[in-house]
């Protein structure tokens, strides 16, 4: 085999899925998925109707073999019960055009588009939808099983259950661990019961792949891990990956999983028999493969919803090139993967059955120039080749995607076809990597040659100017004369040039801006609010982003912002309101654009929020003045409608019921002198009183002068502890023992969150670990 050849015989091929380009989602009697429910999906690219167009497209390419999906409410518009035969005729003329055309059909039975009947019966938390599912994959099978060779029964399990039912950032949008494991089992449930049913043909499953590493493994694969980052990793994989491959290619659960599981779902969903029909023997495993996963370990980190268990660990943002999806691109975690895979399951083959990438695609009047896709595809190709060298048994290599398609969640916006799709016009069009990868299907191999992305030169050599002159024209400035101006900018055209972050950002229609949207410091806040304008701005702007300060304080300021928002003036927002976000992260929430928070909202929502640990801070302060021996302790909180005293309240209540008391309570406002009146109140219900946890500082002042007042001594004969830690604090007499909540770190989180959300990156809020300071006082 030469340097760039594939094997002989090797498979090249491409993948859809049907959701994704079929539309016409009433036609012909199909029923009603929970993508239709959870997102309206349009015509997607028509292929119901334009199939036998697509299909020429894949004869020109000249592949092998296409994966596409069959549409269970297309078969079975309730799931089980009624067949709807023009479904099934549809795909027998799908199938006999294609085998017509030379290329051979691999079918996915499950690519996400449960019919909704089934969801409104429980879904995939429910066992009888694994049970159904064969049902479906027998009628299907009956009608295609003497054309259709190779079978898939399920595409990506994992994104099915944990983003589906526990991050629910994925049709049905369930939010459940419990549901989400469900699932995961059910999944492999139906898989296992649909291999039978689909008997002689051969049969796979579809895994998706994303080889765990930290930050520092993404520049060095090799790089030997601290013990912490490499549970940390050792956990991510048993979840995303373990917990699929192990119970079907060894006919168990991992060992360190059952009790995760158990947790959150219990066990009596796994039932006797299910390893053994989940672990059939497969004919093929299908590998999809994008990016790693980054995580490292951070033990303030709360559980990821699509990662249940995942406590402590945090999923990263690396600095390396990534797609437009925000995902890093590391070509050399594939032959990594597949000798793992080769390795632990020697007796599988393997078929890389998707890979492919998003980016920005510039249409110029040549064509669409797609270099990156280009070289992305290629590196994953040489990745690829090299692992067959090392003897990893894999047959052949499905790109994603022919057509720019419906990418789920993330609608059309989306471009990761090798052809372009005008969806207002339905028409598609080859971009370059079209006629590349079908030059590589041709010659069974790479070329020597890598196409290179248009320099600055280029595009000054095509418009006949110097690179001075270019370049003053990429940078708006007046000095140039109009007609260089529009020959360079021709030339940027017709070469699809792409030049820097600013230029990108015309096409992506990014402004780079970001609003801060802050309120007046509530009291004892102000450092907090100081220290967001200071290390928000400065994190963001260091990123390339300009920062837009605004203040939120009257309802017409609450209509400016909004309005700003709107008009897409920014590209992101960040709401440093504490305890006041309400109706405007609502309104804000509904303009699409990426939304994080300062401090925990008072309705559960998905917009992530940085915010102190104040249950474990109160938890802290409370033990403290348990361990040193006071008995009869009472809360000064308020105002209970924030949600933060409302944590803090918990907290304490949580240690005082570990050690066996209940908590006294006085209410109080926000002000020295309520903390002090409420302090008298509790000291006159309760004569002995020996400590006071206060929920903030300005309350626990206000009790330390009710406590001399009335005579008591700080600390012999009352304790007195707060919580935020202001300068104040520290001045008393005596000073004051109280949690520190670091200003610092929330605002850099913040920041960070941010930039995250804006790369696209799935984000997860962010708990900042409080510290007890102790003083006199207690
Ligand atoms: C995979 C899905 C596929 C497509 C690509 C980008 O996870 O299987 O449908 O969305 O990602």
């Amino acid at each position: 085999m030469s340097s760039a050849a594939f094997p002989e015989n090797f498979v090249w091929g491409v993948s859809t899925s049907a959701y994704q380009i079929e539309g016409a989602n009433a036609a012909d009697g199909r029923g009603p998925s929970i993508w239709d429910t959870f997102s309206d999906s349009q015509a997607a690219c028509d292929h119901y109707h334009r199939y036998a167009e697509d299909i020429g497209l894949l004869k020109d390419l000249g592949v092998t073999a296409y994966r596409f999906s069959v549409s269970w409410p297309r078969v079975v518009p309730r799931g089980s019960g009624r067949i709807n035969t023009a479904g099934l005729d549809f795909y027998e003329r799908l199938v006999d055009e294609l085998i017509g055309a030379g290329i051979t059909p691999y079918a996915t039975l499950y690519h996400w588009d449960l019919p909704q009947a089934l969801e409104d019966k429980g879904g995939w938390a429910t066992r009888d939808t694994a049970a159904h599912f064969a049902d479906y994959a027998r009628v299907v099978h009956d009608r295609l099983g003497d054309r259709v060779d190779t079978w898939f029964t399920v595409n990506e399990p994992w994104v099915a259950a944990f983003l589906g039912y526990g991050s629910g950032i994925h049709a049905p949008g369930r939010t459940s661990a419990a549901d989400a494991f469900r699932s995961a089992h059910h999944l492999l449930l139906a898989h296992g019961l649909a291999t039978q049913a689909l008997r002689p043909s051969k049969v796979g499953l579809v895994l998706n792949f994303g080889p765990v590493m930290t930050p520092g493994q993404v520049g060095d694969l090799s790089m030997e891990l601290p013990e912490e980052d490499a549970e940390a990793v050792a956990r991510i994989d048993t979840l995303l990956h373990r917990q699929f491959l192990e119970p079907v290619l060894r006919g168990a659960y991992p060992a360190e999983l059952l009790p995760v599981i158990e947790r959150s779902a219990g066990l009596d969903h796994i039932q006797d028999g299910d390893l053994a029909a989940i672990s059939q023997p497969i004919d093929l495993l299908g590998v999809n493969y994008y990016a790693p996963t980054v995580v490292q370990a951070q033990p303030s980190q709360p559980a990821d919803p699509a990662y249940p268990g995942s406590a402590g660990i945090l999923f990263c943002t690396v600095p390396t090139a990534v797609t437009a999806m925000g995902w890093p691109i590391v070509p050399d975690a594939l032959p990594l993967l597949l000798r793992r895979l080769s390795r632990e399951y020697p007796d599988t083959r393997l078929m890389l059955t998707e890979n492919g990438a998003d980016f920005v695609d510039v249409i110029s009047g040549d064509g669409i120039h797609d270099v990156d896709r280009i070289n992305f595809i290629e590196e994953h190709l040489r990745a690829l080749r090299v692992s067959i060298e090392e003897g990893a048994r894999v047959g052949g290599y499905l790109l994603w995607s022919l057509l720019d398609c419906l990418e789920w969640a993330d609608g059309y916006q989306r471009k990761f076809g090798v052809y372009h799709v005008d969806f207002a016009t339905q028409r598609r069009r080859p971009k370059d990597s079209a006629h590349w990868y079908r030059d590589v299907i041709k010659r069974n191999g790479l070329g020597e040659s890598r196409p290179k992305r248009p320099t600055l030169e280029t595009v000054a050599a095509r418009a006949s100017v110097s690179r001075a002159t270019a370049s003053r024209v990429m940078n708006g400035e007046a000095s140039v004369s109009s007609e260089a101006r529009a020959s360079v900018l021709r030339a940027v055209q017709e070469l699809g040039y792409v030049p820097n972050a600013a230029a990108r950002s015309l096409v992506t229609r990014r402004t780079e801006s970001i609003a801060l949207v802050l309120s007046a410091p509530r009291p004892g806040g102000e450092a907090l609010t100081a220290a967001v304008v200071q290390y928000v701005t400065s994190v963001l702007e260091g990123a390339g982003k300009r920062i837009t300060l605004m203040l939120a304080d009257t309802a017409e300021s609450h209509r400016r912002i909004v309005q700003h928002v709107e008009a897409r003036l920014v590209d992101g927002v960040i709401l440093a309101m504490p305890d006041r976000t309400g109706p405007l992260t609502e309104r804000l929430t509904r303009t699409g654009l990426p939304l994080v928070l300062l401090g925990k909202p008072p309705v559960a929502s998905l917009v992530p929020y940085v915010d102190v640990d104040n249950i474990g801070g109160a938890a802290a302060a409370t033990n403290h003045l348990l361990a040193a021996g006071r008995r009869n302790l009472g809360i000064i909180c308020g105002p209970l409608d924030l949600v933060s005293v409302q944590d803090r309240l918990t907290g304490h209540r949580n240690a005082l019921e570990r050690a066996g008391t209940h908590p006294l309570i006085a209410t109080a406002d926000p002000t020295l002198e309520s903390g002090a009146a409420a302090a008298r109140r509790l000291l006159a219900d309760n004569p002995r009183l020996d400590a006071v946890f206060a929920t903030s500082d300005h309350l626990a002042i206000g009790a330390l002068r009710a406590a001399r007042q009335a005579g008591r001594r700080v600390p012999e004969d009352l304790a007195i502890a707060g919580f935020d830690d202001i300068d104040a604090a520290s001045c008393t007499t005596p000073s004051l023992t109280t949690v520190q909540a670091p200003v610092a770190e929330q605002a850099m989180a913040l920041a960070r969150l941010l930039l995250s959300r804006l790369e696209g990156r799935h984000t997860t809020s962010v708990i900042v670990p409080t510290r007890l300071v102790v003083r006199e006082s207690t």
